[in-house]
């Protein structure tokens, strides 16, 4: 009987995601219904694991311990162990003594010590589970389920035919020349039953020997073909049992490592268990054992596939019985859309365009520019690149930079500052307090640089006296962006709009844009001292001034205003403040805000 069905589920020990979807990418193509993964292990973290089956995206179990999946699926009586070499002993001993549903142990790892493997193996004898490894890939059952990345790629496993059960039961020592095996086997007869790779150490979980018996008492098994190693007895002990017929069925077998028949001195291969320097041990000897007990061995490994065709076309079939398998009946197993993506053989359209940075190459970018070209240069070089895409002049960096300076605060009495100390002393963390100030900015507070820019263009481009400005937004019943103040006025004019002033007088030869607002301001005191040029309005008209003197067009001019970068600038600096005030409350312990009842009409 089989090691594995169609309906083997197994229990996947440490969350590596590519074996992982190696096995039901296998269960997917052979058409099983369901995934042959029921639980993954992972001893640092529990929860899901995403994956796929097919098209359709699935979710595994995962598990801080053995135990616990195991007892959660307890129809799953194999365990993938890809736990490390540290801790794949303890592992399979915690499945061997604490995990009764678990039949097939494979472990994946290298350089358990010896005598550690030979207490597994015993312990597995009493419990009557079949260890496969340590040191190996694993094995397969072609149809039905596969150990981890048994067999390499998918390609491989079409080409091998591992998508349905053939005539041939397989056993190798080594994992990488299972793969090989599989196809030798494929190219030379209907296939592969099942393979098992018992691994290289000295003392496998279970042997040479002990797998072949096992397809020996297997109906479905037609012939076995085995492929041994240089180094230890097992060959030997197959070729007693075909010679006492207790392996009856036709065995194709060969011993590698003949090669160092030709070496004067010991040769230690690479697995632990492939070390010759024993006359019975050698390579040579154990093949010549074999043949003479009546095991098909071919000359050399180059005849192997031509030997096992021979053996196959005799012995399998001659067989009335015999009915091949079906070649072709697999699906289509759906390719990753990033490993599809780098064979362009798909594409999409990107979901993200950015046109301002690139965080790819060894080296951030702004606006293509290293980040480390920026060190020595100012902000507002920073917000030339990443919000002007580097057009601005460079006396553009300059404004930008005295606008966040002069824009960073105005008091705690503000709104910005308000909401700011309210959500602080509310406990609330800087973030949210720094949310709370910004969610005060607004036509009529910091928000107004772009609405002020957009009736300067206007009025430029229409030639609008400071009258006819006036009088429009009368008519149209709105309020003039960038003018009035709650506490400033002619009186107690706001000294960063003096500054700015200043900046465009010392900077700018043709102020048309600033001249107009200065014309308004002009008619709206008359009306109220507090009507005054503001500092949103004074950055709104001074920023279309140096726009202009960079020969950026009306239209240029229009979609920066369109974008909102104007009322960016003041939302910069005032974040400043706004973080300051909600550290400032932090530092002093403020409590809890809570407004006074005798300031509150209460109708
Ligand atoms: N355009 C035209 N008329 C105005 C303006 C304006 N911008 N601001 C006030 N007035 C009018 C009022 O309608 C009122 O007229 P009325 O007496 O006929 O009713 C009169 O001037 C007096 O208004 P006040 O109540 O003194 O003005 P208030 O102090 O409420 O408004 C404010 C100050 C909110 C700044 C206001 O001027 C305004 O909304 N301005 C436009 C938005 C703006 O520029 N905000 C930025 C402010 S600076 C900053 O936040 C950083
Ligand atoms: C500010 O910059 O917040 C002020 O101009 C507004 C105000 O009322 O102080």
């Amino acid at each position: 009987m089989s090691l594995f069905s169609k309906t083997t589920t197994a229990i996947f020990y440490n969350q590596h995601p590519k074996p992982i979807q190696r096995m039901l990418d296998f269960d997917y193509l052979c058409k099983r219904d369901t995934p042959s993964i029921s639980a993954i292990v992972n001893p640092t973290n529990s929860g899901f694991h995403r994956a796929f089956f097919g098209t359709e995206e699935i979710i595994i179990p995962v598990f801080k311990s053995l135990e616990e999946a195991s007892t959660a699926f307890p129809e799953s009586d194999v365990l993938v162990n890809f736990a490390s070499e540290r801790s794949a002993y303890a592992v399979s001993k915690n499945a061997l003594e604490y995990c009764p549903s678990i039949k097939t142990i494979h472990i994946m790892a290298e350089g358990i010590s010896e005598n550690k493997t030979r207490e597994l193996i015993r312990i597995a004898k009493e419990k009557d589970v079949l260890l496969i490894g340590p040191a190996t890939v694993g094995g397969i059952k072609p149809g039905a389920f596969r150990i981890g990345n048994t067999a390499g790629s998918l390609d491989n496993i079409i080409a091998a035919k591992l998508y349905r059960p053939g005539s041939v039961g397989v056993v190798t020592i080594s994992g990488g020349m299972s793969s090989e095996i599989y196809n030798i086997v494929a190219q030379n007869t209907d296939g592969t039953y099942e393979g098992i790779a018992i691994g290289g150490d000295r003392f496998p979980g279970s042997t040479l020997f002990e797998n072949i018996m096992r397809f020996e008492n297997d109906r479905e098994v037609k012939m076995i073909v085995a492929l041994g190693e240089v180094g230890g007895t097992a060959e030997l002990e197959i070729a007693e049992a075909v010679t006492s017929k207790k392996i009856k069925k036709p065995i194709v077998m060969w011993v590698t490592g003949t090669i160092a028949d030709h070496m004067k001195t010991e040769v230690q291969f690479g697995h632990a268990g492939a070390k010759s320097g024993v006359e019975n041990e050698s390579a040579s000897f154990k093949n010549a054992a074999l043949k003479k007990a009546g095991v098909h061995v071919p000359k050399s490994f180059d005849t192997f596939g031509d030997l096992i065709k021979e053996v196959f076309e005799k012995e399998v079939l001659t067989d009335k019985h015999y009915k091949a398998p079906e070649d072709g009946n697999y699906n289509q197993v759906p390719t990753d859309f990033s490993a599809a993506l780098k064979e362009n053989i798909v594409r999409k359209s990107a979901s993200i365009v950015s046109s301002i940075s690139d965080d790819r190459g060894e080296e951030p970018t702004y606006n293509k520019i290293p980040i480390s070209e920026y060190a020595d240069k100012s902000i507002g070089r920073v917000i030339n690149a990443l919000w002007f895409k580097g057009k601005l002049p460079e006396v553009g960096e300059q404004f930008i930079e005295l606008g966040i300076k002069l824009s960073a605060d105005h008091g705690p009495a503000v709104g910005t500052a308000h909401n700011a100390i309210v959500s602080s002393r509310a406990g609330n963390n800087v973030i949210m307090s720094l949310i709370a100030g910004l969610t005060t900015i607004g036509p009529r507070h910091g928000g107004a640089i772009d609405g002020t820019a957009l009736w300067c263009l206007d009025a430029v481009e229409r030639d609008l006296s400071g009258k006819d400005v006036i009088a429009e937004h009368k008519q149209a019943g709105k309020l003039i962006m960038g003018i009035g103040h709650r506490i400033k006025t002619v009186q107690n004019p706001d000294k960063r709009v003096e500054i700015l002033k200043d900046f465009i007088a010392t900077n700018i030869k043709n102020s048309h844009y600033f001249s107009k607002a200065l014309e308004v301001e002009t008619e709206t005191i008359k009306k109220k001292n507090n009507l005054i040029l503001n500092v949103d309005g004074a950055i709104g008209a001074a920023f279309l001034d140096i726009l202009a003197e960079a020969n950026f067009t009306t239209d240029e001019i229009k979609e920066i205003v369109s974008l909102g970068a104007l009322n960016a600038i003041f939302v910069l600096g005032r974040s400043i403040g706004i973080i300051g005030h909600a550290l400032d409350q932090k530092r002093l312990k403020e409590p809890m805000y809570r407004h006074d009842w005798d300031d509150i009409l209460y109708i």
